[in-house]
């Protein structure tokens, strides 16, 4: 068994606050994502956790096992960083063995691992070359074999895959993929992309200055973010968010802007009453739009287009409503939508999502 768990974990560097406060279980054989903006502290929970820093205060375990005293070669853990840092003058084989050789494990075992890890990975070719005879993705596999060979209970990732192309990030998230069912071992992976969070992730956890803002499944995430800054963060293109004012009608709310008046139904939205005479923001994501007018269960907006995005399978067009633009995604690429032509965009109401204006926290 290898749950990794964080207990009111902290660290400060002098006034910076790099982590407040942090507490979370990671079950045995768990992947779990750590995402957010650049400083928000993922780096700092990684190497908290592999021993590579202190914490200010807060305990860790693995395995069951208080490890806050412990070495990180005595905390069973292996690590893959942004830049791989293999060993340049050693061969692949030897790249693969040096842990092993490290810890004086008999050579015919290191030799089973080192040719075990590279079958894993379809990297038994390369096992005579150096790491500047590889390819970036073929790098980041013997990363990758590295931890393999150590067999350790917990695997760490930095942003593993940053430094690789489009394409190759792709392919090497699917070969992470495969990689946990072959190898099924708890993991900890930090990213600032949000597709690798939910394509990776069994949970995510979302950071911003130090603090976890939510912690959940990809779509519990992507369906019930807890504020809008985890709401802007989880999607592609990102959700469109405009503030609205709220007057109590009956049996329901108005919520109106310069362009906008939406009417919701008291029955599905009771949690608007508090904020009767107040400021709310409406978020919704650009794939849930639709153009046309408005059937059940809908509300209605009205804008212009301003710009269109050809992708070839679908338009993404920024619409431009009362005093600001929207994103609408999924459109049909044939559609021709000329600069200023006056849409109307149904919004429907499942899809719509309520953050308090001033704090930002949801709405339920
Ligand atoms: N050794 C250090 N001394 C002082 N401040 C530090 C140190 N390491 C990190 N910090 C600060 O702690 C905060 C969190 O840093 P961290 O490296 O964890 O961010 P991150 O989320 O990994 O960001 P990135 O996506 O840029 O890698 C930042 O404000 C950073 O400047
Ligand atoms: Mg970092």
């Amino acid at each position: 068994m290898a749950e990794v768990i964080l207990t009111n974990v902290r660290k400060t560097y002098g006034a910076v606050v790099a982590v407040e406060d942090l507490s979370l279980s990671i079950a045995d054989h768990e992947f779990v994502v750590f995402v957010g903006p650049s400083g928000c502290g993922k780096s700092t929970t990684l190497r908290m956790i592999a021993g590579l820093e202190d914490t200010t205060r807060g305990t860790i375990s693995i395995g069951s096992r208080v490890v806050n005293g412990l070495q990180p070669k005595d905390r069973d853990i292996a690590m893959v960083f942004q830049n791989y840092a293999l060993y340049q003058h050693m061969s692949v084989y030897d790249n693969l063995a040096f842990g092993l050789r490290n810890r004086r494990v008999p050579a015919a075992q290191i030799d089973a691992a080192v040719r075990h890890a590279a079958r894993t990975l379809s990297i038994e070719t390369l096992l005579e070359r150096r790491p500047r005879q590889l390819s970036g993705g073929q790098q980041q596999r013997v990363a990758l074999g590295r931890c393999i060979v150590r067999n350790p209970k917990v695997f760490l990732f930095d942003e593993p895959l940053s430094n690789l192309d489009a394409q190759l990030r792709g392919q090497m998230r699917l070969e992470i993929k495969e990689l946990r069912q072959r190898v099924p071992t708890t993991s900890v992976f930090v990213t600032h992309d949000q597709v690798e969070a939910m394509t990776l992730g069994d949970r995510i956890v979302v950071m911003k200055d130090g603090l976890m803002q939510q912690v959940g499944s990809p779509l519990e995430l992507y369906r019930r973010p807890v504020n809008r800054f985890v709401a802007s963060f989880i999607g592609s293109p990102a959700m469109n968010f405009f503030d609205v004012h709220v007057t109590a009608v009956p049996m329901g709310f108005r919520l109106s802007a310069d362009g906008i008046d939406l009417e919701l139904p008291q029955r599905r939205f009771a949690g608007l009453g508090a904020h009767a005479g107040r400021a709310v923001t409406i978020g919704v994501r650009p794939q849930h739009l639709r153009l046309g007018c408005t059937q059940v269960d809908q509300v209605g907006l009205s804008g212009q287009v301003m710009v269109t995005e050809q992708l070839g399978d679908e338009q993404v067009l920024a619409v431009r409503v009362g005093a600001g633009d929207i994103r609408v995604a999924g459109i049909d690429p044939e559609l021709s939508l000329p600069t200023g032509t006056r849409i109307n965009v149904a919004v429907p109401m499942d899809n719509l999502h309520l953050f308090d204006a001033a704090s930002g926290v949801a709405i339920r």
